[in-house]
């Protein structure tokens, strides 16, 4: 059994982490605090959840899942990283820190890979938000079933996690190098909102929440095929 490690269980990361026990993998759990404060999300995932320090979760895992704010990055166990397949889940803000990032001339993930050498990036469950992760999954053969892009630059990486993506319950599109991870970052057509079932109440909130920091309203989720995920993200930079 493959052990999943989470670095940044936030949100995001613990709603990935349900979706990974779901699918028989083992998980381990990770934040800026003790592994104690962890005690309450790894008793709702069972017995093949724990959480550990960081480095912990680095050196015990099989692939990484970094779902961590972009200005921790430097935080990361990054010796403990070397020669591991890690997923970037984590999203640039638009904050102004990286233009060239905001204006799309290069990908976020290109830009980490850079900055953090040595590890096997693959850009992947960045596109879709917490909430509908957790009820899109579906079976194989499933019509409901959803699919999501995976890029990397590292073939067999790409394959690993294009793997565990379909047992967790997704189709997966596969992108050969990180810089087609262009093509479903924040403010593409794949990005967020096919996803949604009413796309509008969730713009609807955005333009009403003026900086404060809140939970969106609840979305059932909408499926996205295959076909329609290639129309999705063909259509970036027409
Ligand atoms: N939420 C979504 O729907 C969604 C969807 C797609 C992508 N993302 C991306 O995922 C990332 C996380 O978003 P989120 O909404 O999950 O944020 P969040 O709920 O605020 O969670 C952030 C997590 O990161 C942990 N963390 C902070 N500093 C850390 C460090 N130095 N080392 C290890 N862990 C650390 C925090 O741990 P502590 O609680 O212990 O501080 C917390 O568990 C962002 O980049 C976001 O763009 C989010």
């Amino acid at each position: 059994m493959k052990t999943i490690g989470i670095i940044g269980a936030g949100a995001m990361g613990f709603a990935e982490a349900r979706v990974i026990v779901a699918a028989g993998y083992k998980v381990i759990l990770s934040g800026s605090r003790a592994p104690e404060f962890l005690k309450e999300k790894v008793a709702m995932l069972g017995a093949n959840a724990s959480a550990d320090t960081p480095e912990g979760t680095a050196t015990k895992s099989d692939i990484l899942l970094i779902a961590l704010p972009y200005e921790y990055f430097d935080t990361m166990p990054l010796a403990k990283m070397q020669g591991k397949i890690a997923i970037l889940v984590s999203n640039h803000i638009y904050d102004g820190s990286l233009p060239e990032v905001e204006n799309k001339s290069v990908s976020f993930a290109t830009v980490i890979a850079k900055k953090y050498p040595g590890i096997r990036w693959v850009r992947a469950l960045n596109n879709l938000n917490s909430g509908v992760f957790t009820s899109l999954p579906r079976k194989k053969g499933d019509p409901e079933r959803s699919a999501v892009p995976v890029a990397s630059d590292d073939e067999k990486a790409l394959a690993e996690v294009s793997d565990l993506i379909q047992n967790m319950g997704f189709d997966t599109v596969e992108l050969n190098t990180l810089k087609d991870s262009l093509q479903f970052e924040p403010m593409t057509p794949a990005f967020g909102l096919p996803y949604l079932r009413y796309p509008e109440k969730l713009q609807e909130w955005l333009a009403g929440l003026n900086g404060r920091r809140e939970v969106p309203p609840f979305d059932p989720g909408r499926t996205v095929t295959i076909k329609e995920l290639k129309e999705l993200l063909s259509q970036w930079n027409k």
